[in-house]
């Protein structure tokens, strides 16, 4: 018989990053451009196979971004298995709030906890202001360059950059943490 597994999964970051954009894809394949921002948290589910004896369902919170809902994140995060932490690579003030999340989610969240940065919007290349890993030729100092992939494998995390508008790495992310997870 196959193994299904469950997992309870909280997406958490800035708002307008594309929490909920990520989620609408992974579980519709949908993208809005204009979606509006989340009140609370909102609940959904996806069932995938990983593959032919290993079912995975995802217990999902989308949390609020905005800053008057931070209070009632620990009680999504509480019983997490996994947590996603979204940042818009078109913002660097997103990502230090997505690593404010980070260290709160390794002092208070499960130890087990798998976590995953995902640098969402891809798409926008031309307005990236967060690179992805350093360059070998050192950039220019005009502007403060801040590296997210060196970060995220010192904080021991898993790290995609995303697209929920073209669905670029969505599903490689969702499936990566499955992966991750069920080998624990
Ligand atoms: P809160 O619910 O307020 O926390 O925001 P959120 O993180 O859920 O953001 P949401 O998914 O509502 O997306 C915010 C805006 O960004 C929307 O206008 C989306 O259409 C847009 N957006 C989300 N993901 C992407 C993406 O990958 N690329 C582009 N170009 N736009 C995106
Ligand atoms: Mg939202």
């Amino acid at each position: 018989a196959g193994k299904l597994f469950q997992f309870k999964l909280v997406l958490l970051g800035e708002s307008a990053v594309g929490k909920s954009s990520l989620v609408l894809r992974f579980v519709k394949d949908q993208f809005d451009d204009y979606r509006e921002s989340t009140i609370g948290a909102a609940f959904l589910t996806q069932t995938i196979c990983l593959d032919d004896a290993t079912t995975v369902k995802f217990e999902i919170w989308d949390t609020a971004g905005q800053e008057r809902y931070k209070s009632l994140a620990p009680m999504y995060y509480r019983n997490a298995n996994c947590a996603v932490v979204v940042y818009d690579i078109t913002q660097s003030s997103s990502l230090d709030k997505a690593k404010s999340w980070v260290k709160e989610l390794q002092r208070q969240a499960d130890p087990n906890i798998v976590i995953a940065l995902a640098g969402n919007k891809s798409d926008l290349s031309a307005r990236r202001v967060v690179e992805t890993e350093s360059p070998a030729v050192p950039r220019g100092s005009e502007q403060d360059w801040i590296d997210a992939k060196p970060y995220a494998d010192e904080a021991g995390l898993l790290f995609f950059e995303t697209s929920a508008k073209t669905a670029t790495n969505v599903n490689e992310l969702f499936t990566s943490i499955d992966k991750t997870i069920s080998s624990q």
